[in-house]
């Protein structure tokens, strides 16, 4: 298992050269780096014997079908596009370890077929919308999103038809959940727990649902050395204000009767963004997590009647638009079930734990079953360029891959 280990880390430490910006990762929904992912991963697939493909959505699609190999199909898999600056082990660890399961199961006979998905969107950076390869996948794919456009006005439509896909095949992305077993994730925790607790592993056991919006603040830009204070409608104070607004909202309902929640202000765009003029139009966005649905719309309302409010009191307009909303999502008991009976096989003490992070499991849940296998987050930093995994950990993944694979090869149908 070592040497698979250590391959599984370098593949993503190769997979991280390629990048849309010099000296740093970042890799969004079907921009030029991603085909030499794609060359990158279908030489190692085919090598492996599997069958590839890419659908209309951009996922790179490998089938590993034993001979004589029949039932239902066991799908691994996570994304591998980044968010701006990346790590290089969000998303692209779950792909170059779902490739080692299939080395393992060939190598223990498996006779059970395995789809192999690196899923193209994740992260919901171009579009604002994030889940673009899982939602094609599990048959929810709003086509009303091609019409969306990226920072350059690339509609999602032109950016696909430029990868050379045709979006009007993006139904035959979709899995026929009668022909598959589950869907296995591996993916690194994002978070501080299993190292703050001294694990290695963990079986997640839901998901916690997330919104995003963007908000889009109105004043008028005018000059910054004739314009009194008194009139101005500055865009970027009012944005300012409910940012800040937002922050202690959650603290204080944190230290209140809601630990869980969390609120995000990730973006701001000014306009005209120069030093002498004052800001005439903002846009944010805003990630709202929850466990519970009902608390997540909930605060999201909020969030937005504070804004209405703060706009409203500096003379600015607002406008508002939901991107997308994915709801809290339990993993599949009986497939979680089978990867728990995995850990304690392979020898480690069993962690359940709930994922704050949004994964692409957390959309294939509706179509399949889903289960999670984190590995431990050295300092517990992601979305950061110093994220890391230990190979001991990798290793420790691997080994619970073979246990889960000699039982479901023991299963029948
Ligand atoms: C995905 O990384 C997320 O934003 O949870
Ligand atoms: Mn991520
Ligand atoms: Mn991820």
């Amino acid at each position: 298992m070592k040497e698979r280990g250590q391959r599984a880390i370098a593949e993503c430490r190769l997979i991280a050269r390629f990048t849309e910006e010099r000296g740093r990762i970042t890799r969004r929904f079907l921009t030029p780096p991603v085909k030499d992912v794609h060359a990158h991963l279908r030489a190692r697939m085919e090598a492996l014997g599997m069958r590839v493909r890419v659908d209309a959505a951009g996922n790179l699609r490998g089938m590993w079908t034993p001979e004589g190999g029949d039932g239902k199909r066991l799908m691994l898999g996570s994304h591998i596009d980044t968010v701006p600056d990346a790590g290089a082990f969000d998303g692209v660890l779950g792909v170059t370890l779902a490739l080692e399961w299939v080395e393992i199961a060939r190598q223990i006979g498996l006779r059970r077929p395995i789809e192999v998905i690196a899923f193209s969107e994740e992260e919901g950076v171009r579009y604002g919308v994030p889940f673009l390869g899982s939602r094609a996948v599990a048959g929810v794919f709003d086509r009303a999103m091609l019409a969306f456009e990226d920072a350059d006005g690339v509609t999602m439509e032109q950016a696909i038809r430029g990868f050379g896909l045709d979006p009007g095949e993006l139904g035959d992305a979709a899995v026929d959940p009668a022909e598959v077993l589950g869907f296995v994730e591996m993916h690194i925790e994002q978070g501080p727990v299993l190292e703050a607790e001294d694990l290695q592993l963990a079986v997640v056991t839901a998901i916690a649902g997330q919104s995003r919006l963007g908000l889009r603040f109105t004043g008028r830009a005018n000059h910054a050395g004739t314009t009194p204070m008194r009139l101005r409608r500055d865009a970027l104070t009012a944005a300012a204000e409910w940012i800040t607004a937002v922050e202690s909202t959650v603290k204080e309902a944190n230290e209140n009767d809601d630990p869980e929640l969390v609120a995000t202000v990730g973006k701001v765009e000014v306009k005209p963004n120069a030093g002498n003029v004052i800001p005439g139009e903002v846009s944010v966005s805003l990630d709202v997590r929850h466990t519970s649905n009902r608390s997540r719309t909930w605060w999201v309302n909020e969030f937005i009647e504070r804004a209405r409010a703060i706009a409203g009191g500096r003379g600015v307009e607002l406008e508002w638009v939901l991107r997308s909303g994915e709801p809290a999502v339990d993993m599949d008991r009986s497939l979680g079930a089978r990867l728990d009976i995995a850990v304690e096989k392979a020898g480690f003490p069993l962690k359940h734990m709930p994922s704050g992070a949004g994964h692409d499991a957390m959309v294939l849940a509706a179509r399949v079953p889903a289960a999670m296998l984190f590995l431990r987050s050295p300092g517990g930093i992601s979305h950061h360029p110093d994220e890391a995994v230990s190979e001991e950990d990798v290793e420790a993944a691997l080994r619970v891959g073979e246990k889960f694979l000699e039982q479901i090869g023991a299963e029948v149908g």
